[in-house]
């Protein structure tokens, strides 16, 4: 599949960007070993998601489909996943493997999981050192650090304080989730603060959790029961079409909806201070704070992200490089080493295909280096399998003289399906989708 960009004229109108992927994984999996049942509206139907829902499926919880994106979760309890009798294949999804290892880690059964070609290439000790360390078994390829992966887990587990020296809300959940299984407290450090989520899901699900500063404690004990959640719009989704209305001339761009928290709203501050106009509305702040941000035209210019935002933003870095792309002046991104460990090494890959379309931008181990001031060309780029660089790259497309295409863009599918069609909406006839 592949996508065909025309140069925008503005992009104006109110738009939803679909549920948050992150808080629908957390959805399932929180709603599988509830006590009842778990009602879930705004759930993302795209591949990521599914797959978790298919996983729990598979250990053994029934899901019933109620309307779009409307689940009910008939969860089975601390004690009542049982043995799967096939491999769950967590595809695309990192959060799906990592997540489900550490809910795994406390079953005292064996399960396989698998993914597709990137996930099998990314890293799993990061998740399997600290559950071993509480006593779950992993065993599998390079030494039970990449999928395909078995884990047998056991009950209790061991009490555990991680300090984790990378700031991840997946290693940091699949602890968190193997220590409702645990024979006491389970604490995980980490160098900054990332997406807090689970931490919030799990105390509306009545489990003890507290956080102060960069540590976060569970207490094992309390039970989990059933509730309704309300999953906002994805924020991520959301940073593409803030890109989107402030490098494309003639733009204002509404987004509805969209989840608000602060560990995950980076992107934000980062527009902000490249001189975007980003107004934002907070609306509800339920569980999890949501509210409207709206977008306009406006003239960038360079900046320096780093430290305890980068974990904020992290997903944003590709949309964000288009922005710095064409900002007055140099951006450079740093202590983001862990773009180089996604759904592709999104470092190598952006510098590779931002710069087929006359962007400059230098490669750093730990980030980027981009000059600003390009003036992009259609060109003819590559996603590499990422959908976050298909996005960005089609982005860039609305701003560059010429057509552009797209290539590899099925996995666009994987957080956001209605990507091109909503795009459309604001800008109509801009992408075409050719198979
Ligand atoms: C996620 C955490 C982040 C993020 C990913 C989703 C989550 O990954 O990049 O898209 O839902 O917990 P890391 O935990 O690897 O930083």
């Amino acid at each position: 599949m592949r996508l065909r960009v025309r140069p925008a004229n503005g992009l104006r109108g109110a738009i939803e960007v679909p549920g948050d992927k992150s808080i629908s994984h957390r959805a399932a999996l929180l709603g599988a070993i509830a006590e009842g049942p778990s009602e879930v509206s705004g759930y993302l139907e795209a591949e990521d998601c599914l797959r978790t829902l298919a996983a729990i499926q598979k250990l053994g919880v029934e899901v019933a489909r109620k309307g779009p994106g409307h689940y009910r979760i008939a969860g089975v309890g601390l004690d009542g996943l049982q043995e799967p009798d096939a491999v769950l294949d967590c595809g695309n999804s990192g959060t799906t493997a990592r997540l489900l290892l550490g809910l795994l880690a406390g079953q005292p059964f064996w399960t396989l999981l698998t993914g597709d070609d990137s996930l099998r290439r990314r890293p799993m000790a990061r998740v399997s050192a600290p559950l071993r360390q509480m006593g779950a078994t992993v065993v599998g390829r390079a030494d039970g650090t990449k999928l395909p992966l078995a884990i047998r887990g056991t009950r209790p587990l061991s009490a555990l304080t991680y300090r984790s020296t990378i700031a991840s809300a997946q290693v940091k959940s699949a602890v968190l989730l193997a220590g409702l299984w645990a024979d006491g407290p389970v604490v995980v450090e980490e160098p900054a603060t990332s997406r807090d989520h689970s931490e919030r899901m799990l105390r509306q699900f009545g489990a003890q959790v507290t956080a102060e500063s960069r540590r976060v404690t569970l207490l094992p004990g309390a039970p989990l029961r059933g509730t309704v959640i309300q999953v906002p719009g994805d924020i991520s989704s959301a940073a593409f079409f803030l890109v989107a209305a402030t490098v494309v001339a003639g733009s204002q761009v509404e987004i509805r909806g969209v989840n608000l928290n602060p560990t995950r709203a980076g992107i934000l501050d980062a527009l902000e201070a490249m001189g975007a106009r980003v107004e934002c509305r907070q609306v509800s702040s339920a569980s999890e704070p949501t509210g409207t941000v709206i977008a306009r035209e406006a003239r960038l210019r360079g900046t320096t992200v780093g430290g305890a935002l980068i974990p904020r933003l992290i997903d944003e870095v590709p949309a964000l490089a288009v922005a710095a792309a064409l900002a007055d002046g140099a951006t450079e991104i740093r202590d983001a080493a862990e773009l180089r460990v996604k759904e592709s090494d999104r470092v190598a890959a952006l510098v590779r295909e931002l710069g087929k379309m006359g962007a400059r931008l230098e490669e750093r181990p730990d980030g980027l280096l981009i000059a600003g001031g390009a003036r992009l060309s259609g060109a003819c780029v590559s996603s590499g399998g990422d959908h976050r660089i298909a996005m960005a790259l089609t982005v860039a497309g609305l701003v560059a003289r010429g057509e552009t295409v797209v290539e590899d863009t099925a996995c666009i599918a994987t957080s956001f399906p209605e990507f091109a069609e909503t795009l459309n909406r604001l800008a109509p006839g801009v992408v075409t989708v050719e198979s």
